[in-house]
């Protein structure tokens, strides 16, 4: 059987990840194709206790603990779901990858680029999408549009989703990203990225 394709929406907080996660996979079922959505972390029951410790504002995690949570809880998702599935010819859709975590604790924590690049390499076993959007959005409008309680990851100042959003940027080329401008509407953002697909 023909393996799925594999496919993340990366970005920082706010910009329309899960919306245009959503989209995409609305698009899928209505062509027949069948898929899985995936978020990160979590989407395994390992993966939803670590995702809990990890978003609890009340949690004090050094950042290297905090990158192999991320890494930890992104292996299980790999061996208990997303290769299962690939292997069974679903598409995956998940909503961040190790891109997220080059850049959230990488870059916007300080550990390195390379550290963090060579965890996750481990945790994945190399495991690469088959296309990977980036959507980009000025820090302001993209914090402005969190509207609930922020998560622990989300109560970090300006500064550091102003380093984040510089990170995505320094990873455009080496991950082959596509860059999509998270300003446009929610539609046209869709029509885009459906537009980019290989079907
Ligand atoms: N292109 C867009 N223009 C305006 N608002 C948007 C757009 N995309 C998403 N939103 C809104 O912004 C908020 C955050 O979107 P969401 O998809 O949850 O972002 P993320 O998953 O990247 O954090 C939601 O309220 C969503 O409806
Ligand atoms: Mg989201």
């Amino acid at each position: 059987m023909e393996k799925g394709k594999f496919i993340v929406i990366e970005g920082p907080d706010g910009v329309g990840k899960t919306t245009q996660s959503k989209l995409l996979c609305q698009f899928l079922q209505s062509k027949g194709i069948k898929y899985i959505y995936t978020r990160e972390p979590g989407g395994t029951p390992i993966g939803d206790y670590i995702r809990e410790l990890l978003l609890n504002p009340e949690n004090k995690i050094v950042p290297i603990a905090e990158c192999l949570l991320y890494a930890s809880a992104r292996a299980q998702l790999i061996e208990e779901v997303i290769k299962p599935a690939l292997s069974k010819g679903y598409w995956v859709i998940s909503d961040r990858y190790l891109h997220s975590s080059i850049v959230y604790q990488g870059i916007g924590l300080n550990l390195g680029h390379n550290l963090v690049e060579e965890i996750n390499i481990i945790a994945t076993g190399g495991l690469m999408p088959d296309y990977t959007f980036l959507i980009d959005l000025d820090t302001d409008i993209a914090l402005s549009r969190i509207g609930r309680t922020k998560d622990r990851i989300e109560s970090r100042g300006l500064d550091y989703f102003q380093k984040v959003r510089e990170g995505y940027h320094k990873l455009l080329n080496e991950y082959n990203m596509i860059l999509i401008d998270g300003n446009k509407d929610i539609e046209e953002i869709h029509r885009e990225i459906i537009s980019k697909l290989k079907f």
